[in-house]
């Protein structure tokens, strides 16, 4: 299994920062912070008041993100010390230790550090936000900073300074403390891992990852994580009358596949009703566009298509780690979208698995495609939820960036539900209309639904698109097109892809049983 998944372990324990003996003890400090705080007096007077003259000289204002790095005396445990930015206290969040960690930790791999203590301010456990949350912060920044796409890279392995396996330590004040810690350490630390399982897939490149591939993939983490694991091939695809997707996946040498995946954590695997949720995550593993063939400039990132479906597989294995009493189903229809003399058409009209007729205006429309068979699966399941993830709208990224994830849905409890998740989860959503105007705006005049509308408005046009084939059931859709993979570099991540989805999901499935 890739190093990625174990390489970062964070625990917690009692103990106080100037007795920790490691490579770097980490010292979190809110801007604007003019003397050393009470609790690390003791440590700074053992670095010989490092501390206090970085605070004096003002070479370090405290902004989030923003570290530097002390040098202490021989008889101190621990050679270095790194004091991390918090920001204004009074707009910390738990977003903000993510960023501020990830970027710690990303300087102290530069400096092959394998030991690591960290400790906090005890002002940002004054009961503002959860103990147990600020620890699972923690350890999710940790892990999610330290991933690196270098799979092609071999050598930077083997000469790289960066740590194979590194050890944090979140310092406690007590016992009891450190069991909080702990707990929340545990729960960040396979939240973030499932992230890094959708990030270490989803910056495959097309060559490596198509549609039978990645169901070997899934196949593969399914036996490691103890999930049932089923694959229709586009034989079965076609014998279960799922046109849609074979309609976009016929372009390609790499035939379509559809993954099904199952955990099921009820008592004694009760099946006697439909799954508590279907998460379906759209896996076209390269969009050219087809032929509305897309323009060259950028249509490398295209490779990213797939980001939705390697959600679910990060989101169905974090469920199983995490035990969590329900039952929960993943759908990931994949396709390639090239083409081909066995392409698809503008013009042509396909008979979807609902029955529903789809004239086809864009052969670049073909996300909501793979999604409308999937969802009809999902409906046949008689699910309590369905969730979908997909880059599915140029113009979703348009309209909100990177910085948020477009939310749609038909159910306000469950909208409602999502936007707490996102509130924990630091992966944020902005609910935007799907309502009947825009369903009009896809209705043609030959079959029962077009998959292009006009321009304005694409994002809620395509969500309307998909809620004809939920049939009522409570469903929200998460457009992830500019937030799987943003454009700018962040210094607290890999600048590839982000695994935007699978935190939020799981916060959610979390909130369903607590
Ligand atoms: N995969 C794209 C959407 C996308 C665009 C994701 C940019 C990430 C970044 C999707 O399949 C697509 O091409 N959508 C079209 C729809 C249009 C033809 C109605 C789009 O957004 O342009
Ligand atoms: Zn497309
Ligand atoms: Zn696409």
């Amino acid at each position: 299994m890739a190093r990625q998944i174990i390489q970062t372990i964070i625990t917690a324990q009692q103990g106080q920062p100037h007795q920790f003996k490691g490579d770097i003890l980490m010292l979190g400090l809110y801007n604007d912070t003019k003397q050393v705080p009470g609790e690390y007096v003791l440590v700074d007077k053992a670095a010989d008041g490092a501390i206090g003259h970085l605070l004096e000289i003002g070479d370090f204002a405290g902004k989030s993100c923003e570290n530097a790095i002390l040098y202490t005396p021989g008889n101190f445990g621990c050679r270095r010390i790194m004091v991390v930015g918090l920001g204004e206290k009074e707009k910390f969040e738990p977003e903000i230790l993510r960023q501020t960690i990830g970027t710690a930790v990303r300087a102290a791999d530069k400096l092959a550090a394998g030991k690591i203590g960290l400790a906090l301010p005890a002002e940002m456990l004054d009961g503002k936000f959860k103990t147990e949350r600020i620890a699972q912060a923690v350890s999710e920044g940790a892990i999610a900073g330290r991933y690196e796409f270098e799979d092609y890279l071999p050598e930077k392995k083997e000469n790289g300074k960066s740590s194979p396996k590194t050890q944090i330590t979140l310092l406690a004040v007590n016992a009891s403390q450190a069991k909080i810690f702990d707990q929340g350490c545990k729960i960040g630390s396979v939240l973030a891992q499932g992230q890094n399982v959708a990030r270490m897939i989803a910056n495959k490149p097309a060559n490596e990852i198509n549609p039978p591939t990645l169901a070997r993939e899934a196949q593969r983490l399914a036996k490691q994580f103890g999930l049932h694991c089923k694959i229709y091939d586009d034989r079965e695809l076609l014998r279960m009358k799922m046109n849609a997707i074979l309609a976009v996946g016929n372009s390609s040498a790499s035939k379509p596949r559809l993954i099904l995946l199952e955990y099921n954590g009820r008592r004694g695997g009760a099946k006697t009703k439909g799954p508590d949720v279907i998460v379906v995550g759209k896996a076209v593993t390269f969009d050219s566009g087809g032929i509305d063939l897309k323009p060259s400039p950028k249509m490398e990132l295209m490779k990213f298509d797939k980001c939705g479906g390697c959600d679910v597989l990060g989101i169905m294995t974090a469920a199983a780690r995490l035990k969590l009493p329900l039952r929960v189903v993943g759908l990931i229809p994949s396709a390639e979208n090239l083409i081909s003399d066995t392409c698809y058409r503008p013009g042509d009209i396909v008979r979807t698995c609902s029955g529903k007729t789809v004239e086809i205006l864009s052969t670049d429309a073909e996300g909501r495609m793979l999604l409308c068979d999937a969802l009809t699966l999902a409906v046949k399941m008689k699910p309590d939820a369905i969730v979908d993830l997909a880059t599915l709208t140029g113009a979703c990224a348009v309209a909100l960036g990177e910085h948020y994830a477009g939310l749609f849905g038909n159910d306000d409890s469950l909208l409602n539900k999502f936007k707490a998740a996102a509130e924990l989860s630091g992966e944020r959503v902005w609910h935007l209309p799907s309502g009947p105007e825009y369903l009009e705006q896809m209705k043609s005049k030959i079959a029962d639904l077009k998959n292009v509308g006009v321009r304005e408005g694409g994002a809620s046009m395509a969500a309307a698109f998909l809620g004809e084939f939920v049939d009522g059931i409570p469903w929200v859709h998460l457009d992830i097109a500019c937030v799987a993979k943003p454009d700018t570099d962040k210094p607290w991540r890999d600048s590839g892809a982000t695994g935007f989805g699978v935190r939020l999901v799981l916060e959610y499935l979390r909130s369903l049983v607590s």
